[in-house]
């Protein structure tokens, strides 16, 4: 498959992978969610859906990829009946529509960057009129649609694979320095107690749904990101242990991005579960705190290590669009990106005016027996992210174990794994796709689509 390109070393996979997996999800999402699900029990169910659930998900995703060479719908319809490929295209629709607004966040994330450049602290406080600037919003978001469309358009190796290498490390020791120093601040200890000691009272339903979501999202699974990575992996690679890489470092981001976080709310006094504003409100008044030299310096290393993050995420995500239309329509890579992202961009200006600025945009939806109204971005977010993903693992399980076959999966995994077969591991993965994911998938799915839309809460 020369022509379709592919990863020149297996650290270039794994490093496009990882950053595939690391992104806003990590550094922005997790915390909140941590904070919000009451700290270090949240941890504790985050840890087991990623390595006992999500782990086997992953395997299979990047074995059905290499098995077949395609993107998603083309892998479908070369595995099984072509009727799957209707989860491929649900695979494709969830990636152009998560991307349309984890763009507009990412954009965020860059001006926030530039801000801090510009010594602008209060920028915390004015995050209400930062995100109804059409203007900045709009600029960043152009900029950070062109940067993604620009890796994507260079292909794999020359693109995907080289901005990864060098993308991820940095951040890796941007991130370990700033975490180093949220320990030295006054009261950091609290925050590290919040963070690691359970309290397992705290484990509830919820508490458990969230937790499942957030794996499922970090990790980049159920909408074929994966299979379409897994499509440029040599055979001579083994997919277990390149899985447990990028699971361990996707875990492990997120967990130094808590790390960090919560001695920095502690040291000012702040409450945890300040949500979604976590960082984008409460972090540049702390950096301010730290004095202008050293309060730009932190607060801008952070702000680009998040767009880092991010870029990395948005270039799979719009990998998996552009994949398909190589594929299957026969187009160019450089005009499907062209193509694909300006379509994505577009999609992205409702949720851009989904934060204040356009009334229709900011109230779009009510949902049964909810007492106010959605904003735009939002719902979108909940219909790709939050109920197609476990839809689309789900699927993605029950397809390998029941229509592609376990010996077929097996087969594939045993080539650049020796010894596979008969193994431990393979037991347990097949055991993973046949029935656990499958059925706790399904479960959380159905109980989100009532939960979500209709308002039927059962916990
Ligand atoms: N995992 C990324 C994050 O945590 C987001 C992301 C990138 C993603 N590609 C994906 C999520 C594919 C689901 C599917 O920010």
């Amino acid at each position: 498959m020369a022509s379709r390109g592919g990863f020149n070393s297996r650290i270039g996979f794994i490093a496009a992978a990882a950053g595939s997996a690391v992104g806003l999800g990590n550094i922005w999402k997790f915390p909140f969610e941590v904070g919000d699900g009451g700290g270090a029990a949240f941890v504790v169910i985050y840890l087991a859906f990623a390595f006992l659930l999500c782990f086997p998900v992953m395997v299979t995703e990047i074995a059905i990829g290499r098995r077949t060479n395609k993107n998603p719908v083309g892998a479908f319809t070369d595995l099984g009946h072509k009727n799957w490929r209707i989860v491929g295209i649900l695979g494709v629709l969830a990636g152009v529509l998560i991307l349309s607004f984890y763009n507009v966040v990412a954009g965020w994330a860059f001006g926030y960057f530039v801000e801090m450049l510009m010594g602008h602290f209060t920028i915390g406080q004015n995050f209400g009129t930062f995100i109804t600037d059409m203007v900045k919003v709009g600029s960043y978001g152009v900029l950070f649609m062109v940067a993604t469309a620009l890796i994507v358009s260079r292909g794999i190796s020359g693109g995907i694979e080289r901005a990864s290498k060098i993308l991820m490390p940095t951040l890796i020791v941007m991130m370990l320095g700033l975490v180093a120093y949220s320990f030295t601040l006054p009261h950091a200890i609290e925050g590290i107690k919040f963070y690691l000691l359970p309290d397992f009272s705290k484990i509830t339903l919820p508490v458990m749904y969230n937790a499942l979501g957030q794996a499922f999202f970090s990790l980049s699974l159920g909408m074929g990101a994966l299979i379409t990575y897994g499509s440029y992996v040599d055979k001579k690679e083994n997919i277990v242990t390149s899985a447990a890489y990028i699971t361990l470092a996707d875990v492990g981001i997120a967990f130094l991005a808590g790390l960090m976080m919560f001695p920095f709310v502690f040291s000012q006094g702040l409450e945890p579960t300040g949500g979604a504003g976590l960082i984008f409100v409460t972090l540049p008044g702390i950096f301010g705190t730290l004095g202008p030299t050293l309060g730009i310096l932190v607060g801008a290393t952070f702000f680009l290590l998040l767009s880092f993050a991010a870029l990395t995420s948005t270039v799979s995500l719009l990998e998996v669009p552009v994949s398909y239309v190589v594929d299957e329509h026969k187009v160019k890579r450089k005009k499907a990106v062209g193509l694909v992202a300006g379509v994505i961009f577009l999609l992205g200006i409702p949720s851009m005016m989904a934060n204040g600025y356009s009334g229709f945009f900011s109230h779009f939806i009510t949902y049964l027996g909810a007492g106010k109204a959605t904003d735009f971005m939002t719902f979108i977010g909940h219909i790709a992210s939050d109920s197609f993903l476990p839809l689309g693992g789900a699927l993605i399980a029950i397809f390998a174990a029941y229509v592609w076959k376990k010996h077929n999966l097996n087969e594939e995994i045993e080539q650049g794994f020796p010894g596979f077969k008969g193994s431990l591991g393979e037991k347990y993965i097949d055991f993973a796709i046949t029935y656990l994911a499958p059925v706790v998938l399904i479960i959380i799915f159905v109980l989100t689509v009532l939960d979500r839309f209709f308002g039927i809460n059962y916990f």
